[in-house]
This record gives C-alpha cells, structure tokens and sequence, in this order.
C-alpha cells in the first residue's frame, strides 16, 4: 500500500498494551478516552496500595467497567486485561489463580523504587522471585518489565542501557521459555536488544519516545508534561525506536503508558513523572509513523503484533484516522482539578473518527 497521499487510514481496531487507568475519579475521568480508539488495554496494576492479588484485579477491573459506564463509555466494547503487582512475595499459587481466572493477563516487575508507586516492588528478582517466575513461565503468561535499573549511582539516562546487562539478560539466561515484554523501550541498546535476542521477547514503544527527544524536557525552561519514566532520551536513541516501532517487526507493538497526573502534581517542586496520551494516542502514533512515511506498518504495530504475542484473537472492528488538523486541547477535565495532555495546544494533522 502506498501511503504517500493517504488521507484517510482505516486499521483493524487497535489495543494498548500498557496503560494507566488509577481509581476513583481519576479512573472516570480517563477511561472512556482510552475505550474510544482502544478494543483492548493491559492496565497497570501500580495502584495505592498496588493489585497484588487476582481478587484486587478482579474487583479493580469491576470498578473500571463500571466507570466507564458511568462516564457514558459502552463497557460491551472494552476490555480491561488485568494485570498483577509482581513483589518480593509473590507466590506460585497466586500466578496459577491468577492465569486460571481468564481475566488477568500478565505480571508486572517493578524494580522498587523505579517509578512512580513502585515502593512494593521487587528488590532482588532471581533471588526473591524464582518461584513466581517459575509459575509465569510454566502457565505462558508474559513477565512485562520496567526495565531500568534503581541503583542511584548510576545516571538516570543510563539506568534502561544497563539494566538490559545486569538484570534482563541474567533473567532470560534462567528463564529461557518466560514470555517477556520490555515495557516502555526507550533507548537503542533496548531496541537492539530485543530485535536480536532468543526466545519470546517483545517491547512495548510509548507516542512520547517516537515523538520527541530529551530537549523536549527543556525547551525555554523545564517542561513537566515531557517528563515520563523511563525519561526520553537523546535523538539517536528515538530514531532507533521509530526504526524499531515501524520496522513491522512482530517484535514491537503499542502501548502507551498513558499515565495521568493532575495538572498541580505536574507542575510542582517535585513534579510526577508521566505523559497524558490516551486522549489523542493513535493521532500521535499516525503522526509518528507519517513522518517516516511508515502508515503502512502502523496496522501490524498497533493492531496485530500485541494480541499475537499475548496468544490473544486479533479484534474484528476498525478504527479510521483521518487526515485533519487536531489541535490537542490545553487540558481536560480530572475529578475537581485538570489534566494536560501531552503537547497540549499543539496541532497534530491526523485525527481519530470516533
Ligand atoms: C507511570 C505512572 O505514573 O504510573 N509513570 C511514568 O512516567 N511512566 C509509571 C511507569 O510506568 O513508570
Ligand atoms: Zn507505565
């Protein structure tokens, strides 16, 4: 197909592969954005306290769809895949209940202290949590990895580089058959890494990281709402996460990391990390794909090679993108405060018809 003039895109319907929904009036302020482009999400289980149990998933996915409903969304067309909270105590017999529940579609690894509410998790992951990765790996349900290492000594625009030496390959080397997803990629050596290891690897590739390089963070003064975990990085490693996210590799698919923080935790002292992307997630993608004159691989990254590598049925309905100025609105209501979307008030030129 040739995609040069495409004005209009229709794609099989996509999923999100990791997303951030919170709870309460947060979770009714989002939902319903993530369920307008989206069939399907992973949702992230880093709650307060976090989903460490299937019962927590199971009555925190009841809350999701009821918000949605609440928030005038249709809870018969999404699908919240569960996730849990991997932590230093995680046992087998949660994996197994978990896997058997058919709601709860993976774990996640927080390395402690890594990124917002990761307190609880992991401290040492082949030495506390052999057990539990024994019983992912025997029940084919994948491990999703924040993959950066916590050692404050090393500079945090190294911390995903080295973590794929110190922690991924050694859990790998002892856990050959673990499906892994590298959530997040955010540099080349990640990329690399899992274009060309063995075994079932995949890698989540966030709008933000195809989009924008660390300058974002600092243009005419510090910008907050650039600033995610793992945080962007330099201009040759986004380069190689558009190569890699419209290469058509199976490999790497979507998933936006959509992670909302209220407009004044933003833009505060100690600001939160994390970008807004739900609101406009596939307008950012075809933008980033259009840019390299990729729009034909954006089906396979956004619609295809996530439900394959989760051993999930491809969705049956579609989704259209137009080929029309968007302007990102400046915020977005959030319970009693706001939210800023991600390039707030900037213009995009694809736009999703939903
Ligand atoms: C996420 C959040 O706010 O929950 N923040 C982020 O910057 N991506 C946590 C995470 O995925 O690291
Ligand atoms: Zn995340």
């Amino acid at each position: 197909m040739s995609t040069q003039n495409t004005h209009q895109l229709t794609i099989t319907r996509p999923d999100d592969w990791h997303l951030h929904l919170r709870d309460g009036t947060a979770l009714e302020a989002v939902v319903a954005d993530t369920a307008r482009q989206f069939a399907r999400a992973i949702i992230m289980p880093n709650l307060k306290p976090p989903v460490t149990t299937t019962e927590q998933a199971l009555a925190y996915r009841g809350r999701i769809l009821a918000a949605l409903t609440k928030a005038g969304g249709n809870a018969d067309a999404f699908t919240p895949l569960m996730t849990l909270y991997l932590t230093d105590n995680t046992s087998s017999e949660e994996i197994f209940r978990a896997h058997e529940s058919g709601q709860v579609y993976a774990v996640k690894l927080y390395p402690a202290g890594a990124t917002t509410n990761s307190d609880a998790g992991v401290t040492d992951l082949l030495g506390k949590c052999a057990k539990a990765l024994e019983a992912l790996e025997k029940c084919g349900m994948p491990l999703l990895v924040h993959g950066e290492v916590t050692d404050p000594s090393i500079d945090v625009f190294d911390r995903e580089a080295i973590f794929v030496d110190r922690v991924m390959k050694p859990l790998r080397r002892a856990f050959p058959a673990l499906k892994v997803v590298f959530e997040h990629i955010t540099t080349k050596e990640g990329a690399e890494y899992v274009r060309d290891a063995e075994g079932p690897i995949a890698a989540t590739i966030t709008p933000q990281h195809m989009l924008y390089n660390r300058n974002a963070i600092f243009q005419g003064g510090v910008r907050p709402h650039w600033y995610c975990l793992p945080i962007l990085k330099r201009e040759t490693h986004r380069l190689a996460l558009v190569e890699a996210a419209t290469s058509g590799s199976p490999r790497f698919f979507l998933g936006t990391d959509s992670a909302p923080h209220a407009r004044g935790l933003k833009e505060h002292a100690c600001g939160c990390a994390g970008c807004y992307t739900a609101l406009h997630a596939m307008e950012l993608y075809a933008t980033a794909f259009d840019a390299v004159g990729k729009l034909d691989k954006l089906e396979g990254f956004a619609s295809f090679h996530g439900p394959d590598f989760y051993g999930l049925p491809r969705n049956t309905g579609t989704l259209t993108l137009v080929r029309e100025t968007y302007q990102i609105p400046d915020e977005v209501p959030f319970g009693n405060t706001a939210l800023v979307p991600l390039a707030a008030g900037e213009t995009l030129a694809w736009r999703a018809a939903v």
